[in-house]
């Protein structure tokens, strides 16, 4: 695995395999701090292109909290291991000022749907995911790149955005993974202690509630739905705070009055010891 650490290195290297045509490239884009979740992006990156590059870049303009962007964990050396280990080929962990050169002023906004659920708890969030990703699809100009179900808005938001401005990469979405006990694997999980880890729990079974409910009870009703969201996350005890849960179309992320088979996701984000986690769901 080749370790590129800047933009004009990266540029040079997709300039040299765009002289092999056959050859194909996936990205998994990452802010580091790897686990099985991102494993699972870059097996399936492995298993569908022939060369596979994966980013790190801890991006300050999707954070609205400095304290967040401080403590988020950066595990640099560990990352490297992983993705060599995968046989990934191509690791780039781009500057910040490469990134963000002084005088940067561009961003990309998928307006609507960036103000909604994550981006009304965290305003600018998405714009500056949107900014970075864009960046990243023009240094890297993949033909497939990979994201988790479980940053479900993201998803959708990264799409809209690959159609609206006419980026011609396959975006591929990977199902989230879970430990054992179901908690989605995400990189905050590593700021959490024993006790929070149990509690943080309480939202993989708030949306298994939510499949029985409607898979096996037939309630299609959403705010019947969401009262046992909100019920299962405020039962699970001090420390614990919902801060949303709702249930939209899958496309235009829009509040559902009931399900619609098919085009619904259901997404839920809580604090728990004050780490602010999410998960989802589709029906
Ligand atoms: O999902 C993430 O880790 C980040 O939002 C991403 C897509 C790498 C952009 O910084």
């Amino acid at each position: 695995m080749e370790v590129v650490q800047s933009i004009a290195q990266m540029r040079e290297i997709r300039r040299q395999l765009a002289l092999t045509p056959e050859a194909t490239v996936g990205f998994v884009p990452t802010m580091g701090a790897l686990h099985k979740g991102h494993g699972r992006l870059i097996q399936r990156a492995l298993n569908t292109a022939s060369l596979v590059v994966v980013s790190s870049f801890v991006n300050p303009l999707q954070f609205n909290d400095p304290r967040d962007l401080a403590r988020y964990p950066r595990t640099p050396s560990q990352d490297h291991d992983i993705c060599n280990k995968l046989g990934v080929n191509y690791f780039f962990e781009p500057p910040a000022e490469d990134i963000y050169p002084p005088g940067f002023l561009t961003t990309v906004n998928v307006s609507r749907l960036a103000n909604r659920l994550e981006g009304a708890s965290r305003p600018g969030h998405f714009r500056g995911v949107c900014t970075v990703v864009a960046k990243l699809f023009n240094i890297v100009q993949p033909h497939f790149a990979f994201f988790g179900h479980k940053d479900a808005q993201q998803l959708v938001l990264i799409r809209h955005m690959v159609r609206d401005l006419a980026f011609d990469i396959e975006i591929v979405g990977v199902p989230t993974e879970r430990d054992k006990n179901g908690l989605a694997l995400s990189s905050r999980n590593q700021l959490l202690d024993d006790e929070q880890r149990q509690k943080a729990l309480c939202l993989n079974r708030a949306l298994r509630r939510v499949h029985f409910l409607a898979k096996k009870q037939g309630i299609t009703h959403c705010g019947e739905l969401l009262q046992a969201v909100r019920s299962a996350i405020n039962s699970a005890g001090e420390g614990v705070e919902l801060d949303y849960a709702a249930i939209v179309s899958r496309t235009t992320l829009e509040d559902l009055s009931h399900i619609e088979r098919g085009n619904t996701l259901v997404l839920v984000a809580a604090r728990v010891g004050g780490i602010r986690l999410i998960d989802s769901t589709r029906l």
